[in-house]
């Protein structure tokens, strides 16, 4: 969908090239100066003419270098100041100075040209060049809430996830060490903070501009069946059929709750249904179309954008949020589906809702239910002031489909 190319910022202009070319060159010479002019300096005590470089505690960065003798950091250092100059310009001349406002929040002091903005979770290596540490470079990136009493059913599920796909786990029962027993492991990332959601991990963890790199991302429960799935064919219909949202098929078995995302035998993707009658008000609106359900959602680069910005901090189940994904994409009931060959089963195993707390005579499970659909409510009530608000604040009435 996005040309990778024109993503990030790596397009300069040609001014800017020559004024990067021109501060380059001025860095040579005067770096070259200031390597005649102080041809010997003493290697503990590093006292640089103060004004021109900050003065630099060796011993502090020896600290911090353990491996690194004072002696090799003398020399890196060197080089780099011989070589290049950079301190220079930005410390000495007024008329140097950078401001550049359309830099991101807070980065306008930078030269555009070294700002890095989005990142990813590649694996790099601490020798070599960086520029060959990937052998290949995923452009997708799953991610599972897991405890390890899962085992099982999230090496399955990451087996049918070759190398385009970067592996994050959210450990939500702390056991982390337990899972380098699959070879997997070693290539996986792992967070593990006790007793959170998947919805709290992701508004954590996966900010956009962390998560740029990747063209899609899934965020998956841990008890989903995966026998029938194979994400690579997963993606290529995706991308057929132009999903910004999707899921895969539920297989029909036992406690299904919604027709829409009930797989279908006899085709690779559909993106509306019929509800039993007056459960939807319109054949464009969820629970019939514009609808998925948020146990195994896979969402586009750009849905992704706008819907981590509507998980709310303290709303960490996310119930509701399956109604909303809409306002994400336009138009929803076309981009928003379910792909029906390559489909998976909710085994509907009983797993974060057991860490819960027993209060009241309640069992824990009962509590967390309990939250969940007070967090639908309250998710609900916030949309639609929100919506109220922003036509309220440009004069125009709300159209009746968007505040339900
Ligand atoms: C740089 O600017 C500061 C204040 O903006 C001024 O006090 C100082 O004299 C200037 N230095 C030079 C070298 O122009
Ligand atoms: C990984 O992606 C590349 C490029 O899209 C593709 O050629 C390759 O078949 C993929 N690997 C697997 C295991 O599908
Ligand atoms: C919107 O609501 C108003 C008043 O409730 C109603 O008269 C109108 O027909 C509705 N429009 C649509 C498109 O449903």
């Amino acid at each position: 969908m996005v040309n990778p190319s024109l993503r990030g910022g790596f397009i300069r202009k040609p001014n800017e090239t020559m004024r990067l070319v021109v501060t380059t060159f001025i860095g040579i010479v005067f770096g070259f100066f200031l390597g005649v002019s102080f041809p010997t300096l003493s290697l503990t005590k590093m006292n640089l003419p103060s004004g021109l470089f900050p003065s630099i505690d060796l011993t502090y960065i020896e600290d911090k270098y353990s491996g690194l003798s004072t002696r090799a950091f003398f020399k890196a250092f060197s080089s780099l100041r011989g070589n290049r100059g950079d301190f220079n310009q930005v410390y000495s001349f007024n008329d140097t100075k950078i401001w550049v406002p359309t830099n991101p929040r807070g980065a306008e002091r930078l030269p555009p040209g070294i700002i890095a903005s989005e990142s990813d979770f590649y694996l790099r290596r601490l020798w070599g060049l960086p520029s060959e540490d990937l052998t290949v470079t995923p452009k997708y990136l799953v991610t599972f809430t897991v405890g390890y009493s899962q085992k099982k059913n999230i090496d399955a599920a990451v087996k049918k996830f070759s190398e385009n796909f970067t592996i994050l786990l959210f450990h939500y029962d702390g056991r982390t060490s337990e899972w380098e027993e699959f070879e997997w492991s070693k290539r996986a990332i792992h967070v593990s903070v006790p007793k959170q959601t998947k919805w709290w991990y992701a508004k954590r963890f996966l900010h956009p501009d962390i998560v740029a790199a990747y063209d899609y991302i899934f965020l998956w429960d841990e008890d989903l069946g995966v026998e029938h799935f194979n994400a690579e064919e997963y993606i290529k219909l995706v991308k057929k059929h132009g999903l910004e949202i999707s899921q895969p098929g539920l297989e029909p078995n036992k406690g299904l709750t919604w027709q829409m995302t009930k797989r279908r035998g006899y085709s690779e993707v559909h993106k509306d249904t019929e509800e039993k009658p007056g459960w939807c008000t319109d054949p464009h609106l969820p629970p019939c179309a514009a609808f998925v359900e948020i146990m195994a959602t896979v969402f586009s680069r750009d849905a992704w954008r706008c819907v981590w910005h509507m998980i709310q901090n303290d709303l960490v189940h996310g119930w509701g949020l399956d109604f909303a994904l809409r306002k994400c994409v336009e138009p929803a009931h076309e981009k928003i589906g379910v792909v029906d060959s390559q489909w998976i089963v909710h085994q509907s195993v009983p797993s974060l809702g057991s860490q819960g707390k027993s209060e009241a005579g309640k069992q824990p499970w009962e509590g967390v239910r309990e939250r969940c659909r007070k967090e639908w409510r309250m998710f609900q009530d916030r949309i639609s002031n929100a919506e109220k608000a922003y036509f309220d604040s440009v004069g125009i009435d709300p159209p009746n489909s968007t505040v339900r």
